[in-house]
């Protein structure tokens, strides 16, 4: 029987036209489309309180850590603020703590699809930034990384994914994280399918001697 996989997306900013809300929506469709059972979570919806130790943990934050804990694979979709992730989308991962002692901890082996929308062209700075998060929260980052640079040539003014090529490859990142997910259900550890080709003993890199 075929397992089912669990998607949860996580991301957006408070605006009402979100680019990067847009983007995580498509690249939860493309997750769709591969079979899986995604799940948005806006952080505009989530509404958190800054996070602090000494407050009582809010209903959502705890919402939030254990859709993270159930789900398979996540994907995570943040504008890009000063060449970085937005801080009230850090402060959704900083609640993450919930998850700290759990067995295993964190995400441990889940898979996590990066996305980052960006106004100028720095939008692979906030990709690079939720990578560093994702590997301190024992998560996997899918190698194929999606930062929309210039978002306001894809998007429309009220945050509509306009450009088919975009959407494109968001769908793919999406169908990639579900693969990535299979992978460790089967195997407990996945690889990078287009890097399969390099570990063919007879293959050389072009120009390579
Ligand atoms: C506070 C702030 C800082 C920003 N910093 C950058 C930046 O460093 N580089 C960049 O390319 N765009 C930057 N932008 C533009 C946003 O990344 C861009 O508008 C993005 O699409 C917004 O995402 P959203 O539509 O989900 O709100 C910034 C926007 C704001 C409001």
């Amino acid at each position: 029987m075929v397992k089912s996989v669990r998607v949860i997306g996580v991301g957006g900013s408070l605006r009402a036209g979100s680019t990067s809300r847009s983007a995580l929506r498509a690249a939860l469709d493309g997750a769709l489309g591969a079979g899986a059972e995604p799940d948005l979570i806006g952080v505009r919806e989530l509404d958190l309180p800054m996070y602090t130790p000494e407050r009582s943990v809010p209903a959502a934050a705890r919402r939030l850590a254990e859709a993270a804990y159930a789900c398979d694979a996540l994907i995570w979709s943040t504008p890009t603020y000063h060449g970085s992730v937005s801080g009230w989308f850090k402060n959704a991962l900083d609640w993450l703590i919930l998850l700290a002692e759990r067995d295993p901890p964190y995400l441990t082996n889940k898979p996590v699809g990066l996305v980052a929308t960006a106004g100028g062209i720095q939008g692979l700075q906030a990709v690079s930034s939720l990578d560093f998060i994702a590997r301190a929260l024992r998560a996997w980052s899918v190698p194929l990384v999606l930062p929309v640079a210039q978002a306001s040539q894809s998007f429309d003014p009220e945050g509509r994914l306009t450009d088919e090529l975009v959407g494109t490859q968001l769908r793919e990142l999406g169908a990639e994280v579900v693969r990535a997910a299979r992978q460790f259900q089967s195997e407990g550890s996945c690889d990078y399918a287009d890097a399969r080709q390099f570990a063919d003993p007879g293959h050389r890199w072009p120009g390579a001697a």
